[in-house]
């Protein structure tokens, strides 16, 4: 609980303030809104629909724009993100070598499709065109760990791993 004793739990006060010390630090310069968007991102895990208001009425930006921005660049998420991002690569290089078979297990092990995310939040799963690493095709990555030569039944010991 917070400090002052009301009910909001504390990590949504910290989560607070840390976007009104981004308010402030970017108050008045120009060319603000998407360090904002990226900063109040870090900070939320994703862009909540009330954050996007907020920062739409603390930059005085319309909401209109500032859910234009929010939706037209892919590096923005409007929903909750998993702990760990699964991607799966369907380039050619991994598509001939059985990549659609390993989106298709992933798919399966995870019970999400593409873009979704468990409801525990364990995982969201994306697909991706290349992860430059032709050579270890088909190839998956969760987090930052590269998985390839890959089976799609080693996948189900690959994700247990991933808390
Ligand atoms: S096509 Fe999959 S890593 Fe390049």
């Amino acid at each position: 609980m917070c400090e002052c004793g009301c009910t909001q739990p504390a990590e949504d006060v910290q989560k607070e303030r840390e976007l009104e010390t981004l308010f402030e630090s970017w108050r008045g310069v120009k060319g603000s809104l998407i360090p904002i968007l990226q900063g109040a991102q870090a900070i939320y895990g994703y862009l909540p629909r009330e954050v996007l208001l907020q920062i739409a009425r603390e930059t005085g930006i319309p909401p209109s724009r500032v859910f234009g921005v929010a939706t037209f660049y892919a590096q923005f998420h409007l929903s909750p993100r998993g702990r760990n991002i699964v991607r799966v690569c369907l380039g050619t290089a991994c598509h001939v070598r059985g990549g659609a078979r390993i989106f298709e297990r992933v798919q399966q092990e995870l019970e999400i499709g593409n873009n979704e995310t468990t409801p525990d939040l364990r995982f969201t799963l994306e697909t991706v065109a290349c992860l430059g690493c032709c050579g270890l095709s088909p190839v998956i990555m969760v987090n930052d760990d590269t998985h390839g030569r890959l089976a799609p039944d080693k996948l189900k010991d690959i994700l247990v791993n991933y808390q």
